[in-house]
């Protein structure tokens, strides 16, 4: 017999995502693996028990789907204690936020598990299909416009009718990860004028290449090129100055701001403060994606959809959670991708190497082992 894989409903409040599909389930099945799904583990996205069965897979409870799992894949961490009865050594492959949840390393590590947290994924070109914050950050990209559009009381593309023309909306774009380079394609399929704006210079290319208009400050530099591993750090004071004065200026001319900047292991960088909103029209709409890291937009609240000075602030908690079919599929494929890549075929099992490893690996043999965790 194969190694056994535990796929587990999720527990976390408004978490409708699932850790795999019936085709990464058969997938697996195709590798020589076993694969034990949690009762309802998928209904949240669109996935019925029965499918999971057809693809090959038992359906169980949770205690039977951890005795004698090998691998457990979650979305997000479960509970440690939800998880009591897996076996030393099993590997636990989820987001795992570690940096959010110590405690819970802690009890991972107390339990013997071996805990991969997938968000560790490092950015190089072969761990591309294994990157979860690409995956899903993609797509919340993609919902953030969704959800401004849904808010705002006006249309996006500029409209000729008979009884007169509708102008096209503006849509300002703050940060030009994947999240925002979505956001740009998607604002621009809506028939907005788009506009965008971020620290690497590496993003004006790419704002350009999407039809859209790049701003940018131009008296300090900012991070040459990509910034390191693709990410950026804190900017100077006078670049936050020259940053505020050019937004202030162009934000009071825009109906629609989605601000997606975030600053890996630092609170989110503050992008827009109450001033600025209060200068938008009424009717505006603002959708901070970076709300649960403490926000880009002064007055945002996680979980919430506020009004101030006429404009919307759009705060909603888990976005990729919001299309949880096609973000449940992307995520089940990244884990696939991890796990099949490292596939030994003698062993039947698969086998890390140090570079990935030794990344993402947050415990093993009792122990925290993330040099990023015991700093
Ligand atoms: P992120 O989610 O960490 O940040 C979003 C964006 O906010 C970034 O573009 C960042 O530069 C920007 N930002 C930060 N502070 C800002 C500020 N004060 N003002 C304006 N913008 C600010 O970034 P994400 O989406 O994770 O991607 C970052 C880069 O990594 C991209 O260049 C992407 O192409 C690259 N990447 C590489 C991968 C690989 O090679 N495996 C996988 C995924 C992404």
């Amino acid at each position: 017999m194969g190694v056994k894989i535990a796929i587990l409903r999720e527990q976390a409040a408004g978490e409708r995502r699932v850790a795999a599909t019936p085709e990464t389930v058969k997938k697996f099945i195709g590798l020589g693996a076993e694969l034990a799904v949690e009762t309802g583990a998928g209904v949240t996205a669109s996935i019925a028990d029965q499918a999971y069965l057809d693809a090959g897979a038992t359906v169980a409870d949770r205690s039977a789907v951890l005795t004698g799992a090998d691998i457990i894949l979650g979305v997000q961490g479960p509970d440690p204690a939800s998880i009591a009865s897996a076996k030393t050594g099993a590997w636990l492959a989820a987001s795992l936020n570690p940096f959010g949840e110590r405690e819970r390393v802690d009890a991972y590590a107390a339990a013997g598990l071996e805990a991969l947290a997938m968000e560790l994924m490092p950015r190089i070109t072969r761990a591309q299909s294994m990157d979860i914050l690409s995956s899903q950050s993609n797509l919340s990209g993609y919902k953030a416009v969704l959800d401004a559009a849904a808010e705002y009381g006006r249309a996006f593309p500029m409209m000729m009718t008979a009884a007169g023309t509708v102008s096209a909306a503006r849509v300002f774009i703050m940060g030009v990860g994947v999240a925002g380079l979505q956001a740009i394609a998607t604002a621009r399929r809506l028939g907005a004028q788009v506009s965008a704006t971020d620290v690497r210079s590496a993003t004006k290319e790419q704002i350009l290449s999407l039809g859209a208009k790049p701003i940018f400050v131009e008296t300090i530099a900012g991070i040459e090129g990509e910034g390191s591993g693709g990410y950026a750090t804190e900017m100077s004071e006078d670049y936050q100055k020259a940053q505020a004065e050019l937004v202030s200026g162009h934000i009071a001319k825009q109906d629609i701001v989605i601000t997606t900047a975030l600053i890996p292991g630092r609170p989110a960088p503050r992008l827009i403060s109450d001033a600025q909103i209060a200068s938008m029209r009424p009717g505006s709409v603002i959708v901070d994606l970076a709300v649960e890291a403490g926000g880009n937009v002064e007055g945002a609240v996680a979980g919430e959809v506020v009004e101030r000075h006429g404009v919307k602030i759009v705060g909603h908690r888990n976005v990729p959670s919001r299309l949880a079919a096609d973000t449940s599929a992307l995520f089940a494929r990244n884990l696939f991708n991890f796990l099949s890549a490292f596939w030994d075929k003698d062993k039947g099992a698969p086998v890390l190497d140090a570079e990935i490893g030794d990344a993402i690996r947050l415990t093993q043999g009792g122990k925290v082992v993330n040099p990023r965790l015991l700093t």
